[in-house]
């Protein structure tokens, strides 16, 4: 799939954008603070539904305005597909597909997957467990999109079990009949939750261990799910358990951890407090890895991404780069231009050009940004 044409209305730093790609490769080339990252972040919004670095919706919108709008002309196996997003809080934001509403989420997402890797994405490792389940959940979602509304009422029930404790204010003592209904649900979905993503990343973990293993040589690359619920579960192998399993547990620990939960005042266990974790040759490689290591992970699970991606949806997501290649050396560089291939669209932001060989550039279509405006250049 690509992207064919741009739209953003009081999105970020851009007032009115229009820009029309017409090539897999495309470059975008401007200063610090010009709007680079806004535009990728764009891109990948109308794929996730998720920005990748705002907290909330409205921070995407232009400073003194009251809506942003993001609209884009996909082709996926030779469809066209227009999409435009609304977002004007605290109304519920507007999702079409070719013209039309689309109240769920997945249906709007279903249309374009895209793989995103920011510098930020290369202290992956060393960040919150919360950055993790955030690239988690987004890379599952360009999968199976049905996974976001699964996401969606878990944090949901989830909001209103910790309203709700918050109502009991410390009192173990109180009738907690309607926590054990918000316990229920929450065990429900949450199981599954966590179901689909030891799934994934039973895949996930394949095809990076492999392009982990080409890039290093020698290093064994292992995946954890560090579940509350369950435990550390090795991805290497695949989840020898079912949903059900899951779900027991779940119950079985909501119900152990009630008085604490009551206590706090809020949810201590669920897939909201899983983690993921990484292992070179059996070394924690939080602790142990060095930079190199660590974004030799990082790069490996982003290929991995994208060719899961290919293997699931049979086309190739678009890959947004942003600013990443400078921030890895040679080696590493060559291994990601390389294995990206000419399929791919590839939407790369970089200060400047020096970090391309001259046969990449003669292929790209460059834009420059500066002073907020993006206009197309040559190299
Ligand atoms: N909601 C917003 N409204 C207006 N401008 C914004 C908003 N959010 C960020 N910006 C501006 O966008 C610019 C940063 O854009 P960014 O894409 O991060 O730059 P780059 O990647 O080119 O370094 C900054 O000038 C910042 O002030
Ligand atoms: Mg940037």
């Amino acid at each position: 799939m690509f992207i064919k044409s741009l739209k953003l209305k009081n999105f970020r730093n851009y007032c009115d954008l229009d820009l029309d790609f017409n090539s897999k490769k495309i470059l975008i080339i401007g200063k610090n603070a010009q709007g680079k990252t806004n535009l990728l972040e764009a891109v990948y919004y109308l794929s996730a539904l998720d920005s990748i670095r705002a907290k909330s919706d409205s921070e995407l919108i232009k400073w003194g305005e009251e809506f942003c709008n993001i609209k884009a002309e996909i082709k996926k196996f030779d469809i066209d597909i227009d999409l435009e997003i609304n977002i004007n809080p605290p109304n519920r934001k507007k999702l079409k597909v070719n013209g039309l509403n689309k109240n769920k989420s997945s249906e709007f997402i279903s249309n374009i997957s895209a793989v995103c890797f920011t510098v930020n994405d290369l202290l992956l490792l060393r960040g919150a467990p919360e950055d993790r389940r955030k690239w988690l959940n987004n890379a599952i979602s360009q999968i199976f999109p049905a996974y976001i509304e699964r996401l969606n009422k878990y944090n949901k029930i989830k909001t209103q079990k910790n309203n709700y404790l918050k109502d009991l204010k410390g009192n173990i003592n109180a009738d907690t009949s309607m926590l054990d209904i918000w316990n229920e649900q929450l065990a429900i979905t949450g199981s599954n939750l966590i179901f689909i993503r030891l799934n994934f990343l039973h895949e996930l973990q394949k095809i990076a261990a492999e392009k982990h293993k080409q890039i290093s040589n020698t290093e064994n690359l292992s995946v954890f799910y560090n579940s509350s619920i369950i435990g550390d579960i090795n991805c290497s192998e695949k989840f020898p358990y079912n949903n059900e399993y899951i779900l027991e547990n779940f119950k079985q620990k909501l119900e152990e951890k009630k008085p604490e939960e009551i206590i706090r005042a809020q949810s201590v266990v669920g897939a909201h407090r899983d983690d993921v974790s990484f292992y070179i040759n059996d070394n924690d490689a939080k602790k142990f890895a060095s930079q190199g290591q660590q974004r030799t992970i990082v790069l490996s699970l982003k290929l991995a991404e994208l060719e899961l991606i290919k293997e699931k949806i049979h086309t190739n997501a678009i890959l947004l780069l942003d600013d990443v290649l400078a921030e890895l050396d040679d080696l590493r560089q060559n291994f990601l231009l390389d294995a990206i291939g000419d399929e791919t669209q590839t939407i790369i932001t970089s200060v400047d050009t020096l970090h391309f060989k001259e046969e990449y550039l003669k292929n790209v279509e460059i834009f420059e940004i500066k002073d907020n405006t993006v206009f197309k250049t040559n190299f």
